[in-house]
């Protein structure tokens, strides 16, 4: 039964890697300044590609904004529900691929992947012209507008819509 418990945490945490970047956690002033840079009002919506243990989704649902999260680990899903269950009516999680899933309308994006998804996220978000936060690693070919604590904020033109 351990072995067996075992083993489904590793598929759960290892399966990611063959579609995105593994579970590392936001630290805390991280979220504050890509939060900061994105600079939502209350009611605003923000999506987050790959919500972890959602702790981005909480930061966010205490600052007023409304939150839609899409994780492919249904165990991180299972702890963001439960980290933000007293937001639940702000915070909406949506267990798949964010690749794959459509993404609801939103006046942000948040991001903390790897740098070989960067080049596919680029193309994904000229499709849906927002503003962008990512964590750590760089859009290629395209300059950051600001940047704060390692977290740089990329923006997409509606005409690229
Ligand atoms: C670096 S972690 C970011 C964690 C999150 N920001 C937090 O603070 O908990 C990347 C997250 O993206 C998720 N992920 C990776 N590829 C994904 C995909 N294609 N669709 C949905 N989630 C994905 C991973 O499971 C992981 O939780």
């Amino acid at each position: 039964m351990l072995l067996l418990s075992l083993l489904l945490v590793g598929v759960c945490f290892a399966g990611v890697l063959l579609v995105g970047a593994p579970y590392l956690p936001t630290l805390k002033p991280q979220i504050t300044a890509a939060l900061d840079l994105l600079d939502l009002q209350p009611g605003q919506t923000l999506l987050e590609l790959g919500s972890g243990d959602g702790a981005v989704l909480l930061a966010a649902a205490q600052r007023g904004l409304q939150v839609v999260g899409i994780e492919l680990n249904p165990l991180l899903v299972i702890v963001a529900r439960v980290r933000t269950w007293r937001y639940r009516k702000q915070v909406r999680i949506i267990w798949g691929s964010f690749w794959h899933e459509s993404w609801p309308a939103c006046d942000g994006v948040f991001v903390f992947l790897l740098d070989r998804f960067m080049p596919k996220l680029d193309e994904r978000m000229q499709e849906i012209g927002s503003p962008l936060v990512s964590v750590a690693f760089r859009i290629p070919n395209r300059q950051a507008i600001r940047e704060q604590d390692g977290v740089f904020r990329y923006d997409y033109a509606p005409k690229d819509r």
